[in-house]
């Protein structure tokens, strides 16, 4: 077992080191709660959203929250590494008490423990993976994201035994979300994914993905969901921090649609993980101006998008050859990235460009 450094109720110390009592309530009752974060390159993704949720699921179980949001980014912050891409596993249990007791204990400090581990890409990603149908049968307040998990993993062990990457958990004929995910599908041509509520972890990845959709104008819904409607879905997702957009090729035996990932997946995925890029680049702040830069921009193949680019990027720096742009085509062949070695002069000669290129409406994503 890999010796890293974690956290534990205010020290930072080895991995094996780290210990709690058994009569934390979190062992005894999973009394408590958590959450997963991303980290890219040492960027938290949509950390304000974590902690919102963080604070949602405490309020849900009753436990005060134990730090302000500025302290778990100090707490956090140590365990990133700014060389790989990792989540974060947080965990605040109702501490440990004398005795065990259902009731809550009072006066009895919170455990926090934190850990990071290496995001390792998801296997089945790129081809699809395999899911069951099962009927859900968690409690009733799922939105909660509580350690007490075994619904969940019972559901997700049942889909493991059957050779099958998730189970999608169906309640009173509705599709509601997977074991261990968010589902969505897309049904004539539109992006449909169910309600929040209590039935479905409110999924930070579900939320980008629906934003990023709305503004790529790609049609989208989140009305319930009946589990038949699923026949005709074209496309079938599953979406989590860890595992990101992954495509369900293949539904209890039966094949989703061609059993292959489809075109809505394709393009959203690549719109995700540009999304993430650009996120990454808004936050760097080391560059030292004059500096070689790679201006990229992504769009639908089938047109001249390398001259317009380069077009685009001319107006702010004339001087341009043509032999600086290179242009990469997707796997599938759909869509198109270009990339334009440019000497920047300054950061807002930078923004002046890629506002240029996110106007412009044939450029999908400039990163
Ligand atoms: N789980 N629904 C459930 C039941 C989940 O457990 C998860 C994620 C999601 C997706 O949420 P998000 O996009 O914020 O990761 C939905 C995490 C990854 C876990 O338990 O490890």
């Amino acid at each position: 077992m890999e010796n890293k450094t974690v956290y534990l109720n205010g020290q930072y110390l080895p991995l094996n080191e780290a210990k709690v009592s058994v009569l934390d309530r979190g062992f005894l009752f999973g009394d408590g709660i958590y959450e997963v974060i991303p980290s890219y390159s040492g960027h938290l993704f949509h950390f304000q959203d974590h902690l919102q949720r963080l604070e949602n699921s405490l309020a849900g179980i009753r436990l005060a929250n134990p730090h302000t949001r500025e302290q778990w980014q100090e707490i956090v912050s140590p365990l990133l590494d700014r060389n790989v891409d990792q989540y974060i596993y947080l965990q605040i249990t109702r501490g440990v008490a004398s005795k065990r007791d259902h009731a809550f204990p009072d006066n009895v400090p919170a455990t926090v423990f934190v850990m990071c581990s290496n995001i390792v890409p998801f296997a089945g990603l790129n081809q699809g993976v395999k899911a069951i149908s099962m009927d859900d049968t968690r409690w009733k307040f799922c939105n909660v994201k509580a350690i007490t998990l075994l619904g969940n993993i019972l559901h997700r062990q049942a889909a493991v035994d059957q050779g099958c990457a998730e189970a999608l958990l169906v309640k009173d004929g509705y599709l509601i979300e997977g074991a261990a995910s968010n589902v969505f599908a897309v049904i004539d041509g539109v992006l449909c994914t169910p309600p929040k509520g209590n039935d479905i972890l409110p999924g930070i990845t579900r939320d980008v993905i629906l934003d990023l959709a709305r503004k790529n104008n790609i049609p989208c819904s989140e009305d319930n969901i009946p589990f038949s409607a699923l026949q005709e879905a074209s496309e079938i997702w599953v979406t989590s921090s860890t595992r990101e957009i992954i495509p369900v090729v293949e539904l209890d035996s039966k094949m989703v649609f061609d059993g292959i990932p489809g075109p809505v997946w394709q393009a959203m995925n690549q719109i995700f993980q540009a999304y993430k890029q650009s996120l990454i680049m808004s936050e760097q702040t080391f560059f030292e101006f004059p500096c070689e830069f790679p201006v990229k921009a992504m769009g639908k193949a089938g047109m001249e998008l390398d001259l317009l680019v380069i077009e685009i990027v001319r107006r702010h720096v004339p001087d341009v050859k043509d032999d600086a742009v290179t242009s990469r085509p997707s796997k599938d062949g759909n869509f198109i990235a270009i990339t334009v070695i440019i000497e920047a002069s300054s950061k807002k000669q930078l923004d002046a460009i890629y506002q240029d290129l996110t106007d412009h409406p044939d450029i999908l994503m400039a990163l």
